[in-house]
């Protein structure tokens, strides 16, 4: 136990050294009882185990648009977790990236993305990972995204809070966009109808940075575990959110529209924070989608020397 108490060093370095002295398997209450996670985990382990066989080997790339990018490790992932879902829950509906459909109307519906960041994954930017979400009657409860190039397993369930390798993670406490670190993402899919990069812009120069990391399901583990402060992402599939969205909001995030409306499973454009910097973000949304105290882009001409 810490030599001092925690009127003399504070709650929250207090609570740290506490922390640090006591086994992580007494502290992690989070996860103690979830109900799907464990054989979710199973699963998008087992994936991941395959996907970076794939990444080693690095895998020819093939093209569903100009620039939408597939690989035989994307599929061949899918046809794992669409065999292990039949086989444990063989009732429950599936939705997938590369093609799984069982819709019965049943009460429960898997959102499969067997590689989130297949771009990177096919250029051998060790950054993606495999994202299993589970509805329950339209509701998100259950997920898991697990990352194999990090060996970092992200899971939550509706309630029962979120955990990164099985210890409890919580968003960060960064009260400012000024003093934040976001994220965000562009599709691959229809890019020149996307308006990302002026709003990419003005929040490069409202904030600390934006990060552009090539996995949306990622992105929101990363608001989760506080590595980042936010991310937002125009037209998302439910495949790409539905794991990560729960995770931030077990890790105590907010996690609405870019308007700043409830967000149904299949609603495209997500706004994920840590809460404390969620109103100022859908703020700087609505100044930048009624044009107002935009910074305009610098001339490229000016930099020509
Ligand atoms: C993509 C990634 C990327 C995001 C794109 C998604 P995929 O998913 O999540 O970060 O910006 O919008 O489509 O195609 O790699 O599964
Ligand atoms: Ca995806
Ligand atoms: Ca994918």
């Amino acid at each position: 136990m810490p030599a001092v108490g925690p009127h003399e060093m504070g709650w929250g370095s207090y609570l740290s050294a506490v922390k640090s002295v006591l086994p992580s398997t007494l502290m992690s209450q989070a996860g103690s009882n979830f109900e799907f996670v464990p054989r979710m985990s199973e699963i998008a382990r087992e994936a991941g185990a395959l996907l970076m066989g794939y990444f080693r080997a690095r895998v020819k790339i093939e093209y569903k648009g100009d620039a939408d990018l597939v690989t035989e490790a994307d599929r061949a992932s899918e046809r794992l977790i669409l065999e292990r879902i039949r086989a444990h829950w063989p009732a429950h509906d599936v939705i997938g990236e590369e093609g799984a459909r069982i819709e019965t109307g049943g009460d429960y519906k898997w959102y499969v993305d067997p590689l989130d960041g297949t771009t990177n994954f096919a250029h051998g930017f060790p950054v993606f990972c495999v994202s299993l979400g589970l509805a329950f009657q339209g509701m998100r409860k259950a997920a898991v995204l697990y990352d194999p190039a990090r060996d970092e397993l992200f899971a939550a369930e509706r309630g029962k809070g979120a955990v990164l390798n099985g210890e409890t993670v919580t968003v960060s406490k960064v009260a400012k966009l000024a003093q934040s670190l976001v994220g965000t993402g562009f599709p691959s899919h229809k890019r020149h109808k996307n308006p990302n990069i002026y709003f990419y812009h003005q929040l490069t120069l409202r904030s600390h940075g934006v990060r552009r990391a090539g996995s949306a399901a990622l992105d929101l583990a990363s608001v989760a575990s506080g590595r980042l402060d936010g991310f937002w992402e125009f037209n998302l599939n439910a495949w790409d959110t539905a794991a990560g969205i729960l995770i931030v909001e077990e890790a105590g995030g907010t996690v609405t529209g870019i308007d700043g409306k409830q967000l149904e499973i299949t609603d495209r454009d997500v706004l994920a924070t840590n809460g404390l910097i969620h109103a100022e973000m859908l703020r700087e949304f609505g100044e930048i989608f009624a044009g107002r105290g935009l910074e305009p882009l610098p001339d490229p001409r000016a930099y020509r020397k």
